[in-house]
């Protein structure tokens, strides 16, 4: 029936792994919270041929099994009608027949679209320019706006990303195009904007005077799994920095947008990248540090003298008045020994300390961790005097805000829910405009050349659980510094 306000999402692979872990569970609880558009639909698009109701059960199937607790027979059911499916090799114009018909039938004078390229990378350019070519993309009013999420990754490197970029900016404006990182759509990523933009406390100490270094960990516990082939191809660099890390990095250091704008906050991250020094072979040789996984080599899919590396640390340095001579240590492995992203922020010491401390011992100078996951938490350690001793004894102490404790009873939302429903209200703060993407390929590109080169170090290989490779104490040893415990794994 003819609707003109109506609003569809369209997930192209939607018989994938992503549409059945994250996105259709995702959908599910926007529903729940009442948060998704009146009758919003949600059409899956993928060559497999199912039926509406085929795709609904399965997607039943798979909402039972990864939305956890919030899993309810009743909002499913209340849910699942708004689930179609068109079969089609989106890629061709034939493919997307049945998409067009199910617009015709549905949309009668028109409605606002949403589509979701939850497809292999190299699909994206090809199937934006069959949308466009069928006339699906183009916009006949502002309110019945056609806006395009498109996946990680986004080009392997900087020439391929800004190709893809001038492929789909043939077809779409910029403002149409919601490229993903998911890691903005972490709550506590995002408390980290309200965290220093919101409060007066830290700012004045957050630059080069007051601050020493800054370490940034994505840490997984899980090796390759079945994503050898791609894994060994891709590696951390490209799987962690150029995306999750170098996000994580420019709001930790941007300066503040003098709105919550998109537009206002991107251009204070492709600040700070543009602001990131670019180091030359050799220097780009000395800032990092390469490890791989035992048994990595016998991995499905991966090459048997493969240098891929599965572990790296790297030093960044930022070339302006607030960071100059900080640096900043990124660092990232697979089957570490503990699932955690954390930010360290490691303060200088006192310029002078008139306690005595123990023969041998250290201060451990002040420091602020924000733990993004899991157990997403922010801790400030800080010297306090030891009550009761014969002599003035101090020692660190911990002050600590728990997310869990202060906000019991409510869960921590999926990144993809937030990430979703600001795609639907058109605010695409949380996702990456093109420069952001090209200057963070450039940033990690001298990194990757060291990786893959011809004559690139063999990494050094780490058991399974552990921190990563030994050799990566020494690179932070090279740089006067050493890594901080993390915070992550902690119990609540
Ligand atoms: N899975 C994750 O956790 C994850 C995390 C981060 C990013 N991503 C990104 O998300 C995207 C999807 O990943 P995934 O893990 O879901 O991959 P996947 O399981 O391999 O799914 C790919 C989907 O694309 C469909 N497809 C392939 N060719 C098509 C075509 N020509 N027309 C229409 N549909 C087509 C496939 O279905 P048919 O064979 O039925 O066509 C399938 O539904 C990738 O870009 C990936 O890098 C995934």
């Amino acid at each position: 029936m003819s609707n003109p306000l109506s609003k569809t999402i369209v997930i192209f692979g939607a018989s994938g792994d992503l549409t059945a872990r994250k996105l259709i569970p995702s959908l599910y609880r926007l529903d729940r919270k009442n948060r998704l558009p009146e009758g919003v639909r949600i059409v899956g698009v993928s060559r497999t041929k199912l039926s509406h109701l085929e795709f609904q059960s399965r997607m039943g199937a798979a909402v039972k099994q990864f939305a956890g607790a919030d899993w309810n027979q009743e909002d499913w059911d209340q849910f699942a009608p708004r689930l179609q499916y068109c079969s089609g090799d989106a890629s061709t114009s034939e493919g997307l027949a049945s998409l067009e018909e199910w617009f015709k039938a549905h949309e009668g004078a028109g409605g606002a679209r949403l589509f979701y390229l939850s497809v292999s990378p190299d699909l994206y350019g090809s199937i934006v320019s069959q949308l466009a070519g069928a006339g699906l993309t183009k916009v006949p009013s502002p309110e019945l706006w056609r806006r395009i999420i498109i996946e990680k990754p986004f080009g392997h490197n900087t020439l391929s990303a800004q190709l893809l970029n001038e492929e789909i900016r043939q077809f779409l404006k910029e403002d149409q195009i919601y490229r993903i990182d998911h890691y903005l759509g972490k709550e506590t990523v995002q408390n980290l904007l309200v965290f220093r933009f919101g409060n007066t406390l830290f700012e004045p100490l957050w630059n080069a005077n007051y601050i020493d270094h800054v370490q940034i960990t994505v840490a997984e516990t899980v090796k390759v799994g079945s994503r050898g082939d791609y894994y060994d191809r891709a590696g951390v660099l490209r799987d962690m920095f150029q995306n999750h890390l170098l996000q994580i990095m420019a709001i930790v250091a941007m300066e503040a947008p003098a709105r919550y704008s998109a537009d206002m906050l991107r251009n204070e991250k492709v600040k700070l990248l543009e602001a990131i020094t670019i180091p030359d072979p050799k220097e780009a040789s000395e800032s990092i540090w390469t490890g791989q996984y035992e048994g990595y080599l016998a991995e499905k899919g991966v090459r048997p003298d493969s240098k891929t590396p599965t572990y790296s640390a790297i030093r960044l340095n930022v070339d302006n008045w607030r960071w100059r001579g900080v640096p900043f240590f990124l660092r990232s492995g697979k089957a570490l020994s503990s699932r955690t992203s954390e930010v360290q922020i490691q303060f200088r010491c006192p310029p002078h300390l008139m306690f005595s401390l123990p023969p041998g011992e250290k201060l451990e100078c002040n420091r602020l961790a924000i733990s993004i996951q899991p157990n997403e938490s922010i801790h400030l350690r800080f010297q306090s005097k030891v009550p009761d001793q014969e002599k003035m004894t101090i020692a660190p102490s911990e002050m600590e805000f728990q997310y869990g404790k202060s906000y019991s009873g409510v869960p921590i939302p999926e990144a993809y829910e937030r990430l979703l429903q600001d795609a639907l209200g058109g605010d695409a703060s949380l996702f990456m405009r093109s420069d952001e993407i090209e200057r963070s390929w450039a940033i990690i590109e001298p990194f990757l050349n060291v990786t893959e080169s011809p004559d690139a170090p063999i990494p050094e290989e780490y058991p399974l659980g552990s921190m990563g490779p030994v050799g990566a104490d020494g690179f932070m040893d090279k740089n006067l510094r050493e890594w901080l415990p993390l915070y992550g794994n902690r119990p609540s």
